[in-house]
């Protein structure tokens, strides 16, 4: 008996071919930059772990570089004071290598995503300054070894400053730098010390969000690099990670940014880029305020707020390439909508992985050029 598939069937057939080419018909970003800087994205736990296959194609297809979302930082990696857990990172070395990706290890020294117990001793006291200078030595010494020559970039400082320029008040400073204006630079500059001890050829990056929106933070920031730099320290780049909205950041906003940074010598990277499409509600990128039910967006996948994430997407591109000399690398946080840490529909392929208008605004920004 001949067997028939319902009209119904074929559709749903059909429609899964065309989503599993996800992208696959159009540039590949990779190529589209390739003169330019490197372009890459986040990579989260599902994609790495093949449980996200059009995630994977997407990446492998677009990417040339890629930073871990989660798995390398403090409380993933290193969950106890005597326990490491490794296989998360080992997961996503292994796939940025099998694909020639450039790896960027994110992050060594944060005041979030860290175990509040690694400030405190057995008795749950704030530790010493020397003691947790120890622990903090201890933890980069080991994690930078592993991926001696394999991991090429590290974010080794990641948002030590506040708005004003001021470092961060973070369990970090509090306890090491113990309040004293002579010691404040310590944690940042042992940190980069040991970070390039571990691995000679590592490139070493500060990273911050908030330098394209406020230029008394981008002042922070370089007076941090001057700093790092006079004291001899290894430092090849500052990472702008460009949490953006509809209207913001300005051109002028982000041109300060990339052309303060780069006039200390330094590279200048665009490092953690969304631009999030909901317009009430908190716009900062501070962790501990954003969460995906606050940035829930219903307006998302509306034309006219996709047209509006478009344009933004090409002004900010246009700008970058007027400064690609400046800019060696842009990574996306996450790879289509649904990977989004912000959710709502801030980046350049759609919950199905199909391009956005936003991607073709970004490829036509380069053909412009
Ligand atoms: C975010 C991740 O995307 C989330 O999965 C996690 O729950 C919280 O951290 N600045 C950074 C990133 O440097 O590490 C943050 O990543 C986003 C803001």
């Amino acid at each position: 008996m001949k067997k028939t598939v319902p009209i119904a069937g074929l559709a749903i057939l059909w429609i899964g071919a065309a989503q599993s080419v996800a992208g696959q018909n159009v540039p590949s970003l990779k190529d589209v930059f390739k003169a330019d800087f490197l372009i890459g994205g986040a990579l989260n736990r599902n994609l790495v772990t093949g449980r996200d296959p059009n995630a994977a194609d997407l990446a492998v297809r677009h990417f040339n570089t890629a930073t871990a979302e989660n798995d390398l930082k403090w409380q993933r990696i290193h969950p106890q004071l005597s326990e490491y857990n490794w296989e998360p990172a080992d997961s996503f070395v292994a796939f940025c290598e099998q694909n020639r990706m450039f790896v960027i290890g994110h992050c060594l020294v944060w005041h979030s995503q860290v175990p509040r117990s690694v400030f405190r001793d057995d008795t749950g006291n704030n530790l010493t300054r020397d003691a947790l200078l120890a622990r903090m030595e201890e933890h980069i010494r080991t994690v930078v070894g592993r991926y001696k020559g394999r991991i090429q970039g590290w974010d080794v400082v990641n948002e030590a400053l506040n708005e004003d320029g001021t470092l961060r008040n973070s369990s970090w400073l509090q306890i090491i730098g113990e309040g004293s204006e002579d010691k404040r630079y310590d944690y940042i500059e042992c940190a980069f010390r040991w970070a390039h001890e571990a691995d000679p050829n590592a490139e070493l990056y500060y990273n911050d969000y908030g330098l394209e929106t406020s230029r008394a933070k981008c002042d922070g920031a370089v007076a941090l690099v001057k700093h790092l730099k006079s004291k001899g320290l290894r430092i090849d780049g500052v990472g702008i990670q460009l949490h953006g909205g509809l209207t913001y950041p300005s051109v002028e906003g982000l041109e300060y940014a990339i052309t303060s940074l780069a006039a200390t010598g330094v590279k200048v990277m665009i490092t953690e880029l969304d631009i999030r499409t909901q317009t009430r509600g908190y716009r900062g990128a501070d962790v501990s305020q954003v969460s995906r039910d606050s940035t829930s967006d219903p307006t998302a996948v509306a034309a006219e707020t996709q047209k509006k994430l478009a344009d933004k997407y090409a002004e900010i591109f246009s700008l970058l390439l007027k400064h690609k000399e400046d800019i060696t690398r842009v990574t996306f946080w996450g790879v289509y909508d649904k990977t989004s840490w912000i959710g709502g529909s801030p980046l350049l392929f759609d919950r199905n992985c199909q391009p956005k208008e936003a991607f073709f605004a970004v490829v036509k920004a380069a053909q412009r050029q």
